[in-house]
């Protein structure tokens, strides 16, 4: 279908916006409120009061007008491939493909735009690919808390349900909830679910298996290669999580028993690929064969900032997009249904938890390339379909401003330093390990360090104190953090946390006309609604043949009704009280308002099963 323009056009920002800056300005510096509100009421206030009757009925016929020409606009498409308006839903063979960002707030495309035009010396008004295709933004609390996790954000887009933090698709009361995949898989699309982090991990483990807390994923691995009370429900697989796969007899594993789910799989008949030799035999998908299983490393795929110097190592976010479309669209050619993708931009959130701004903007970099490769392939392909996407939840509260002194801040943030940057903060520390290991000579550890912040970071004028920090072994801040503070203070980034904020996150799609129903402000449930919809799949249906599997069990067949335990009712869903979890309610203050100390701080460190 046709490229669009831009969705929504840029404000244009009014005269008096800086005055008031000024007046606001004043009231945060001596502490006193403004008194605009207290003048007489002469003259000048019936001048305002007509003034402003005027400005209503003229922005009153605005929107009327706006609002009669989306009624006209968006009824009928105008290719005629398919129609979907107001109150209707779309007809005929379709494809959906669902983005996630993970952990991508606003304040992250700021970020990258700016580091894109300085980078590649474009002028101002040359946006992201992203931002010409915004529609709207999302609300992402969850049940439990203002500030999700990606289980529960990723249960609100594949069920359409909030949960609580830790859910992979069940509701509060531990009950499992039908996703949009397993409904489209059931009505006979193929599937399919591309990340580059574990394939385990909360996003894709949401749209494919139902656990009640996310680090069950040994039994989510299970799930997604057809351990499963549906039977298999996804077709393609594409990311990293390979160690979940291998039994706890071989090297890189990360599974507690010793099933070897990679000699599962393939008896059940999926098509193992292991590495970037075996992705590239597939001919950039033309010779793939579903099922499809490509685990191309056993955690987490490199940062792309890292990954680019290992393009022979692993693929990238977009050439995986690209051979899951063409295999999908090629597999679905004769068919009467269409396929369903989830794409998942998996590490712009490590980036966040890590507070490391170059990896952040090479993360959305790659995020913004693979959206342009999927609106590519819907705009060539005869088949009509529709890309939406969004995140799960903003991480680091992240802010392109950062006051680095008392005096007053200046107004300014400093994308070249980032641009120096050749590797990750986490690239970084593994490198120091490594060598400080090996290095006893005190002084010979600080000239490696300083070398490694130039040649990594980019960074020439570190410190006696970041060094220090950096060489000390005792020191309870993980280096990773330490080189990523050395990045952020010289761009003037800042941070509010290593973990998610509760900020509203953005919502793009391919066409307006195609996702009119998520125009606007949402909650980010009404996504997951809008998938099911765009797809016309009853999900209710499905939440109902799992309700169905309440005994159901992997290893036998289910029990006969009569002789069943009550108490093994899901157990297939894991315990449900493996940890102190609030499964609904929000918490409340009990004065913690210290800065926390630094006691523990090893357990933030990011690693197998880590909680994003
Ligand atoms: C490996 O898994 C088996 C059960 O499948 C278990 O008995 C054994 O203790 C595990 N070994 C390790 C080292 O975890
Ligand atoms: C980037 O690196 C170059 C070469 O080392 C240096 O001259 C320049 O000042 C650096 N820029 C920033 C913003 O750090
Ligand atoms: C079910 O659980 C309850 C409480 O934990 C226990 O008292 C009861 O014996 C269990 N029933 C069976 C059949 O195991
Ligand atoms: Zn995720
Ligand atoms: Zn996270």
């Amino acid at each position: 279908m046709p490229q669009e323009e831009p969705l929504l056009a840029p404000r244009v920002s009014s005269e008096q916006s800086s005055i008031r800056n000024a007046e606001e300005e004043d009231a945060l510096l001596t502490g006193e409120r403004t008194s605009r509100s207290e003048r007489q009421r002469g003259w000048g206030f019936w001048r305002e009061v007509g003034l402003f009757a005027w400005a209503l009925i003229a922005t009153a016929a605005v929107i009327v007008i706006a609002v009669i020409y989306q009624h006209e606009s968006s009824g009928v498409q105008s290719d005629g491939k398919h129609s979907w308006g107001p109150g209707g839903k779309p007809t005929g063979k379709r494809n959906l493909v669902f983005m996630v960002s993970d952990g991508m707030g606003p304040t992250s495309l700021s970020m990258t735009r700016s580091f894109k035009q300085l980078t590649q010396g474009l002028p101002a008004d040359e946006v992201l690919v992203l931002d010409k295709h915004i529609l709207g933004t999302s609300r992402t609390r969850s049940s439990s808390s203002l500030v999700t996790d990606s289980a529960a954000g990723a249960t609100a887009f594949s069920c359409g349900f909030k949960s609580y933090n830790g859910a992979i698709s069940v509701l509060p009361d531990h009950s499992p909830c039908g996703t949009v995949l397993e409904a489209a898989s059931l009505a006979g699309y193929k599937t399919g679910l591309v990340v580059t982090t574990r394939i385990t991990d909360a996003t894709p483990a949401c749209f494919a298996s139902h656990v009640n807390l996310r680090q069950y994923e040994d039994r989510i691995a299970e799930q997604e290669i057809g351990e499963h009370p549906l039977g298999r429900v996804v077709d393609l697989i594409m990311g990293g999580g390979r160690c979940h796969f291998l039994p706890n007899t071989t090297d890189g594993s990360c599974r507690a028993d010793d099933r070897d789910l990679l000699a599962i799989a393939q008896e059940k008949g999926f098509n193992y690929l292991n590495d970037r030799k075996a992705f590239d035999s597939l001919n950039g998908g033309a010779e793939a064969k579903l099922p499809l299983l490509g685990l191309f490393a056993d955690k987490d795929i490199p940062y792309e900032i890292d990954r680019r110097t290992q393009n022979d190592v692993y693929p990238s976010l977009e050439e995986m997009s690209r051979a899951a479309l063409k295999i999908l669209s090629e597999a679905t050619a004769d068919s009467e249904q269409g396929f369903f993708l989830m794409i998942e931009g998996s590490r712009i959130d490590h980036a966040g938890h890590g507070n490391d701004p170059a990896a952040q903007v090479n993360e959305v970099l790659a995020y913004d390339k693979a959206f342009a490769a999927v609106l590519e392939f819907l705009d060539k392909d005869s088949t009509p379909g529709v890309l939406v996407g969004t995140s799960d939840h903003e991480t680091g509260g992240l802010a392109v401003a950062r006051q680095l002194h008392v005096t007053y801040p200046e107004y300014l943030w400093l994308p070249g330093v980032l641009a120096n940057a050749s590797h990750s903060a986490e690239y970084a520390a593994n490198e120091l390990q490594n060598h400080l290991g090996q290095e006893p000579d005190d002084a010979a550890r600080q000239a490696y360090t300083r070398e490694l912040l130039k040649k990594a970071l980019g960074v020439e004028d570190a410190t006696q104190e970041e060094v220090d920090a950096l060489v000390d072994t005792e020191n309870p801040i993980p280096p990773a953090f330490v080189f990523a503070d050395i990045i952020s203070r010289r761009a003037q980034v800042g941070w509010s946390t290593h973990g998610h904020s509760g900020v509203d996150v953005n919502i793009y799609a391919s066409s307006t006309k195609d996702a009119w129903a998520l125009q606007g402000n949402h909650e980010n449930t009404e996504v997951g609604t809008f998938l099911a919809n765009y797809l016309d799949l009853d999900i209710d249906a499905v939440t109902k043949r799992l309700e169905d599997s309440k005994f159901w069990s992997s290893s036998s067949p289910p029990s006969t009704q009569g002789e069943i335990d009550e108490n093994k009712s899901f157990n297939w869903l894991g315990d449900p009280l493996g940890e102190d979890v609030r499964i609904e309610d929000l918490d409340s203050y009990h004065g913690d308002f210290k800065k926390r100390s630094l006691g523990g701080i090893e357990e933030l460190e990011c690693g197998c099963g880590a909680v994003h």
